[in-house]
């Protein structure tokens, strides 16, 4: 069998099967077992694929088809132009978490600006925290923006630790994360109990926030595939953000900004939480498809 064939057979399957964007997931696939580029593939149609590279294909095909998403299979998945290993011990990184870097990294050039600093901080003395960090493409992605920032990363799920671990050190930052297995910030030096200052700059998290009470409609890639820890919030999807936002109003020194990701559903239960007077200068940010993504808010000088 040629290339052409191969993939056209591919393509065809996935269609037949009804899977979203079919041609991009055969080719990913092929690309894939034969450990080539898209170039390659589209330059050499007429080269001949072995049985064996032809029935590991076949594999990948039949299992994309009953409902494996195409980065499971692969093993990758791009994150602000990085490359990061997933497993289904992860959530595969989305392109609206893309909105969280944006946010995150504007307010910082503000409050630079703001105290007459440069805008283009390397992030020296920063100290920034990812709450569910997941496959670490929060922390990894900031650690790449800020080369001198120092990265806390936590989440509940070790095995999913071991998968950020592991991208952190391809990506050459390992050496400034420090990751964390604990239940949100618990695992963060306390202010409170250390009796030491609020040291941390920029929190940012993408927490769990689909509600159990959704799972019907989510995609059979999503609902039988991803991790439920990485899914579920609790039955609404939004139980998470209390704790979330209260822990981090205890570790953000004053003017240490919080950048949380949302549910599509999640801003009328989340925007309350920063209405407090620890908190100023709300922000939320709509994604590309108009839904509110993105909350921010700044860390005031208040008492909690
Ligand atoms: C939606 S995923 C986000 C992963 C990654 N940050 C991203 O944006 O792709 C949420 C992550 O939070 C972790 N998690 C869930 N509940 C948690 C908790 N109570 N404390 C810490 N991490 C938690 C999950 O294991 C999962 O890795």
């Amino acid at each position: 069998m040629d290339v052409r064939t191969a993939l056209k057979s591919g393509i065809t399957q996935l269609r037949n099967a009804q899977v979203p964007s079919f041609t991009l997931a055969a080719e990913l696939l092929l690309l894939h077992v034969l450990g080539r580029d898209r170039t390659w593939l589209y330059a050499h149609p007429e080269e001949s694929v072995s049985q064996a590279i032809a029935e590991r294909f076949q594999a990948l095909i039949a299992r994309r088809a009953a409902g494996e998403p195409t980065q499971y299979l692969t093993g990758r998945q791009e994150f602000w132009g990085l490359e990061f290993e997933v497993t289904p011990d992860v959530l595969i990184p989305r392109p609206e978490t893309e909105h969280v870097m944006e946010v995150a990294l504007d307010r910082l050039a503000l409050r630079e600006a703001r105290a007459g600093r440069p805008q283009m901080t390397s992030g020296e003395g920063f100290l920034i925290a990812d709450i569910g960090t997941g496959s670490g493409c929060l922390a990894i992605a900031l650690a790449k923006e800020l080369p001198k920032a120092k990265i806390c990363a936590t989440d509940n799920s070790s095995e999913a630790l071991v998968v950020a671990r592991r991208n952190a050190e391809r990506q050459g930052v390992a050496e400034r994360i420090h990751f964390v297995q604990c239940n949100l910030l618990e695992g963060l030096e306390s202010p409170v109990t250390s009796n030491q200052l609020p040291r941390t700059d920029l929190i940012v998290s993408n927490p769990p926030y689909v509600g159990r009470s959704e799972t019907v409609t989510l995609p059979i890639e999503v609902r039988k595939h991803e991790p439920e820890s990485a899914l579920y919030g609790g039955e609404e999807g939004y139980e998470l953000y209390a704790d979330l936002v209260s822990q981090a109003a205890r570790n953000l020194r004053p003017g240490g900004i919080l950048v949380l990701e949302l549910g599509h559903n999640s801003l009328p239960a989340v925007r309350p939480l920063l209405d407090a007077p620890t908190w100023a200068n709300v922000g939320v940010t709509n994604d590309l498809a108009g839904i509110p993504r993105v909350i921010a808010a700044e860390r005031t000088p208040s008492l909690l």
